[in-house]
């Protein structure tokens, strides 16, 4: 039944080699989950990695991994939801030797609170959105120009449920992983007529730290970390405007038609 609604996905690795060969790649979020899991599937393509997080004996760790297939990275240690050490890394990429090529936006942070629960918490929303969209709008300003330049790719590491009906109690989250979607789409057909493509992967439920909190996920079938890496590859090789499971369509058809009895019932229950 998981592999129905989540089967794996091979990718080429010769293409992936190919493609990537001599290239630089940020990837944010690479000390975890989904992050850490692309950077030990991108190491045998011996493409620079760029590590960025803020856990940076982590992202050693992560870094001796890719070492040892071969591969090459630097850790870049940064809370992305600082406003001024986002702004210091932008400036430091920005200058990077040779400029970068791909960008994978994945850092994220997500919050399950009701709103009764949230009322004297403003930074709940706040930070989320400093690290979901401003960080890496922030990021991508600087980065732009050398993208340009170098004709390279930005991937979004988005969510499903921008997509589909947004569920109670993840407003923060919801809101940020949408304002992000949304800024990535309007400025896509602009940077796609400079050269610079962009892809949007959006993620049914994935088992990683990020899930754990939330109870009702522990039995819910979910794609596993490396999965999702090997469909990140599968979108650096064909480089398509979006990504979603097989299923995306009839379930934004339900989305469609049933919003009102959908909202009725939540708003009906205790
Ligand atoms: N898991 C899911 O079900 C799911 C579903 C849809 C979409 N996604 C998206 O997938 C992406 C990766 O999430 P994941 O599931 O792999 O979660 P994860 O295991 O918690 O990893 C999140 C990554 O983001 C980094 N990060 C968090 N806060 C940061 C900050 N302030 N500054 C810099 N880096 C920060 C974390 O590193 P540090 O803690 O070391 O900073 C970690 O490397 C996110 O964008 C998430 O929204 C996940």
């Amino acid at each position: 039944m998981k592999l129905l609604f989540f089967p794996f996905l091979h990718y080429n690795r010769a293409e992936l080699r190919q493609r990537l060969a001599g290239k630089t790649v940020l990837l944010t979020g690479a000390s975890y989950g989904i992050g850490e899991a692309l950077a030990e599937a991108l190491a045998p393509t011996q493409a620079h990695l760029l590590l960025v997080a803020r856990t940076e004996a982590k992202l050693r760790e992560v870094q001796q991994r890719v070492e040892a297939q071969g591969g090459v990275a630097t850790v870049l240690p940064c809370n992305l939801a600082q406003r001024d050490q986002v702004q210091a890394l932008a400036a430091q990429l920005a200058a990077w030797p040779n400029g970068i090529d791909l960008v994978v936006n994945n850092a994220g942070h997500s919050i399950r609170r009701s709103i009764f629960a949230s009322l004297e918490r403003m930074h709940d929303f706040e930070r989320t959105m400093e690290l979901n969209y401003y960080a890496p709008v922030q990021l991508l300003l600087a980065l732009i120009p050398g993208l340009v330049a170098r004709q390279g790719q930005i991937i979004n590491i988005s969510a499903i449920n921008v997509l589909l009906l947004p569920p109670p109690h993840w407003a923060a989250y919801q809101a940020s992983k949408t304002a992000f979607d949304q800024w990535l789409r309007c400025v896509g057909p602009e940077l796609q007529r400079r050269g610079v493509k962009t892809s949007s992967i959006y993620l049914p439920l994935v088992r990683t730290r990020m899930i754990l909190p939330t109870k009702a996920y522990r039995h819910m079938p979910a794609m596993q970390p490396h999965q999702v890496a090997a469909l990140i590859c599968r979108a650096i090789i064909a480089q398509r405007r979006t990504y979603t499971p097989w299923w995306i369509l009839p379930a934004q058809l339900a989305a469609l038609l049933l919003r009102e009895p959908w909202e009725a019932w939540l708003g009906r229950r205790r």
